[in-house]
């Protein structure tokens, strides 16, 4: 893709990433890693330093022969990524890299020097003529062995504009493909890197024919700020990683530079070829595999990227997502908007929660529970449904048994099948009797009830404890239950049906009969729940509700 307007992403989580301190990622993981790249849509993934060592070797061997030879599924682009080793500028480090490489259907050896008069001194101790000769060798012997070679002059933000305009105009006469120039210790500020970048297009001979990178450093916080600088100076690949990692403060973001160019791409008029909708889940994978977590308040990927927690804020979302929302969380595989409750949350926020939990609470009650709510949530941070449903239930709502347990009969052991006949009583006062075999007799009661109720639930949670000490003890049973209760649209964010979970708890000196009573009362639970849901639906003509419909309404 040779389009004016397409950026490249290079990234080099398996790389500078890995310089993170702790981020140490075994083989099979950095293939897990370069394989999400590659799902992403990445260009270029810099798998790794194949001089380090020989697991680093072998790495980026077995990248470059899965991932670097054939486009895994999914991938946007028909061709796999190009499959990138880095090598300091010895033919040691290059010769290694190629070996790393070669076995990619698009390799590339990118080698690299530093420039800066700090490094020159105090590392490296060479001259400028030293410098200019070694970068003339070193990528010249790499292109001898590969077609597509990048350059980069190491602190390239912390050196004499000149002398990197010499140095880059030598090793594109020598056969760099690509230059980049890195701000290795996140030092310049977004104008100073935007115009070093525009110094380079303007000044170095030969620059024409290759492709300007970016890569920044995160020390100062501006490492997106710099890259999207330098992209619009004319760099045509921005060099990142997954989470922003990378040595000491880390990288740019992917996520961060991708998003930045395609929300404002209006303004930008760049584009790249990254799946965004594959962004949250890559960002899971790289901080599984590096063990580095995610900070909550991260952008794009961070668990409050999508999250509104102010009041006024709640109440602008639903009523126009726009208001405090430039990129919708699907975009970046994020799922839904969250309306967080707690201590800032409005009264509108907190009654659209109850509607969506199946409640609908008018005047005077609404204003009640909204005080009750308010008082929970000065002791708790984050209100969740299930505190929401306590508060309801116990306030609010009369506990209704739908069905009531008349009978248990069980026959289990080592020999025959475990059978339950259960006998309930529905709401209409009809008996219902079931005989059904199970694995135990706690599975049998539980399908008889099922085949009874006929309604279709997921048990997620048995628990059974002894109330007291001895064998007359009191069995208590928990069960957690979840099922799928259809609901009124809220708003375009909000899905008609949600998945809810409903508890139930049965104490009895018959731990089978605790265990029925148990379910029973989730399921009287989902019973009401589902009725509550049908109730609101019916209360707007299309099932439809809009934050107008939802307002209090003073007459009620
Ligand atoms: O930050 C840096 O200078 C680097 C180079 C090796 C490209 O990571
Ligand atoms: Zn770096």
């Amino acid at each position: 893709m040779d389009d004016q307007d397409y950026v490249r992403i290079f990234d080099t989580t398996l790389r500078d990433g890995e310089q993170s301190p702790g981020a140490t990622m075994t083989s099979s993981e950095k293939i897990e890693v370069a394989r999400v790249l590659s799902r992403l849509g990445v260009d270029v993934i810099e798998a790794g330093f194949p001089a380090a060592s020989l697991d680093d070797l072998a790495a980026v061997q077995a990248i470059a022969a899965e991932v670097g030879q054939r486009a895994v599924e999914g991938r946007p682009s028909d061709q796999p990524p190009i499959v990138c080793g880095l090598a300091r500028a010895t033919q040691r480090d290059i010769d290694k890299a190629w070996s790393g490489v070669q076995g990619a259907r698009r390799p590339r050896i990118h080698t690299f020097l530093a420039t800066s008069p700090i490094h020159r001194e105090h590392k490296l101790r060479m001259s400028r003529e030293q410098v200019k000769q070694r970068v003339r060798e070193m990528v010249a012997y790499a292109r001898s062995l590969c077609a597509d070679v990048e350059f980069s002059p190491e602190d390239g933000g912390r050196t004499e504009p000149e002398f990197l305009h010499e140095v880059l105009a030598i090793a594109i006469a020598a056969g760099a493909t690509t230059l980049n120039i890195p701000d290795t210790v996140g030092y310049t500020l977004p104008d100073e890197y935007g115009a070093l970048i525009a110094g380079v297009r303007s000044q170095v001979a030969g620059v024409e024919g290759v492709v300007l990178s970016v890569h920044c450093h995160d020390d100062l916080g501006l490492a997106s700020a710099n890259t999207l600088a330098g992209l619009r100076a004319g760099a045509r690949q921005a060099e990142v990683t997954l989470n922003g990692i990378g040595e000491r403060a880390g990288n740019a973001g992917l996520e961060e530079i991708v998003m930045a160019l395609h929300t404002r791409r209006a303004t930008l008029g760049l584009r790249t070829q990254i799946d965004t909708t594959q962004l949250v889940r890559a960002s899971r994978v790289v901080s599984a595999c590096t063990g580095i977590a995610v900070q909550p308040n991260k952008a794009i990927v961070g668990a409050n990227a999508f999250a509104h927690e102010s009041g006024i804020h709640q109440d602008g979302m639903l009523k126009h997502h726009q208001t405090y929302e430039i990129m919708r969380p699907e975009t970046v595989g994020a799922g839904q908007t969250l309306l967080v409750l707690g201590k800032h949350s409005g009264r509108h926020a907190f009654s659209l929660r109850l509607i969506e939990l199946g409640y609908h609470l008018e005047g005077e009650q609404l204003d009640k529970a909204f005080e009750r709510f308010k008082q929970l949530a000065d002791r708790k941070k984050q209100v969740a449904d299930a505190d929401l449903e306590a508060l309801i239930s116990s306030e609010f709502l009369e506990a209704r048994d739908y069905y009531t347990l008349e009978a248990l009969q069980v026959s289990c052991g080592s020999i025959g099948m475990p059978t339950a006949t259960v006998r309930l009583r529905g709401p209409d006062g009809t008996q219902h009797v079931r005989a059904v075999v199970g694995t135990g007799p706690v599975d049998a009661a539980y399908k008889a009830i099922d085949q009874i109720v006929e309604l279709s639930t997921t048990l997620l949670e048995f628990s059974v404890r002894s109330v007291t000490e001895g064998i007359d003890a009191l069995g208590e049973v928990g069960v957690r239950i979840r099922a799928e209760v259809p609901g009124p649209r809220i708003s375009p964010q909000h899905a008609a049906t949600t998945a809810r979970v409903f508890r139930g708890h049965g104490a009895e000196t018959d731990i089978v009969v605790a265990s029925a009573k148990a379910y029973l009362t989730a399921i009287n639970r989902l019973i009401g729940a589902l009725e509550r849901s049908r109730d609101a639906v019916a209360r707007t003509p299309t099932g439809e509700l809009t934050p107008s419909t939802l307002a209090p309404n003073p007459s009620a």
